[in-house]
């Protein structure tokens, strides 16, 4: 049997196992993949001893990713330009990571805003915490012109742009909504609009009304920012499509295939996050 597991402190709040034990269940492997609570004074243990455990990988979440990255044996490019770590998996005995949020961001993108061109395009991220970095190193990727980023904390804005050079541009927290005129893309990467967290406000009158809009929060499914952007006529894009798609790759690494992001998944984790979601 292959094993995988998540390893976060606490670990209780994951959705992971929901989706990988779907997958795993659909695609007839005989796997499995668990929540592991790891608090940090054990986490570098943990990580060497993950093959001996058995563990074929592991995803990580808060707050180990940057600590898990400098635990890795190897991580790939676009991993070291983040300086974190989502995904674990064993070769040969050695311990690699990855990150996957990034790709889990655009592919998301991809499949719910097909007609969005982001090529040459401009695009405002709003935060500059950890699932920032990804989110903007994607953009990058991805042939964006110019990421304009504010952060409430002004030096994480200044550290982002020194890291990833001059097509990221920093704003004021509070003059966001003044840079929205020629963005083709918004995108709420803080924790403001989860579930317990003040909502985001911002305003969004000068956003052209085929901007897209995305949040990468996603309880609820549907944040104030996604309804107010609706309101008014814009493309909206849940965060939750940015987990289940981040999933894929991990699994296939751990347990041999691709699998695919299915709107039956995508409704079972809804309905986990909201007993009321229907489509
Ligand atoms: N959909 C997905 O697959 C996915 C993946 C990863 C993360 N997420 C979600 O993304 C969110 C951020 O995660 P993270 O790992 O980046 O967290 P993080 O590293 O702790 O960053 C939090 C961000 O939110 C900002 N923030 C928090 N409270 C604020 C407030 N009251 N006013 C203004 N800004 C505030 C922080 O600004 P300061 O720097 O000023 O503190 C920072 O930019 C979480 O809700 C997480 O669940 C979703």
């Amino acid at each position: 049997m292959i094993k995988a597991c998540v390893i976060g402190w606490p670990i209780s709040q994951s959705r992971s196992p929901l989706i990988h034990g779907y997958w795993l269940r659909k695609y007839g492997i005989d796997g499995s993949y668990t929540r592991q609570p790891v608090e940090p004074a054990e986490l570098a243990a943990f990580i060497a001893g993950l093959a001996s455990s058995g563990y074929a990988g592991c995803n990580v979440t808060i707050p180990h990713k940057e600590a898990v990255f400098e635990m890795v044996a190897r991580a790939d490019d676009t991993t070291q330009r983040i300086g974190a770590v989502n995904t674990v998996y064993v070769r040969d005995r050695k311990i690699f990571g990855t990150n996957t949020d990034g790709e889990g961001f655009l592919n998301n993108l991809r499949s719910a805003a097909p007609r969005l061109t982001l090529a040459n395009g401009r695009a405002v991220v709003l935060g500059a915490g950890g699932a920032s970095l990804a989110v903007v190193n994607a953009l990058l990727e991805h042939g964006v012109a110019e990421v304009a980023v504010a952060n409430r904390t002004a030096d994480k804005t200044e550290q982002l742009r020194r890291r990833f050079g001059s097509r990221v541009t920093a704003i004021g927290w509070t003059e966001a909504s003044d840079h929205l005129g020629d963005c083709s893309l918004l995108v709420n990467t803080t924790s403001l609009g989860m579930k317990g967290q003040p909502d985001l406000t911002i305003d969004l009158s000068r956003l052209s009304g085929t901007a897209v809009v995305t949040d990468i929060v996603y309880t609820p499914l549907r944040t104030k920012l996604l309804a107010d952007a609706a309101a008014r006529g814009n493309q909206v894009v849940e965060g939750l499509g940015m987990l289940l798609h981040q999933a894929v790759r991990g699994f296939s690494l751990w347990f041999g295939v691709t699998p695919r992001v299915t709107e039956e998944l995508h409704d079972l984790v809804a309905r986990d996050i909201d007993p009321e979601f229907r489509r």
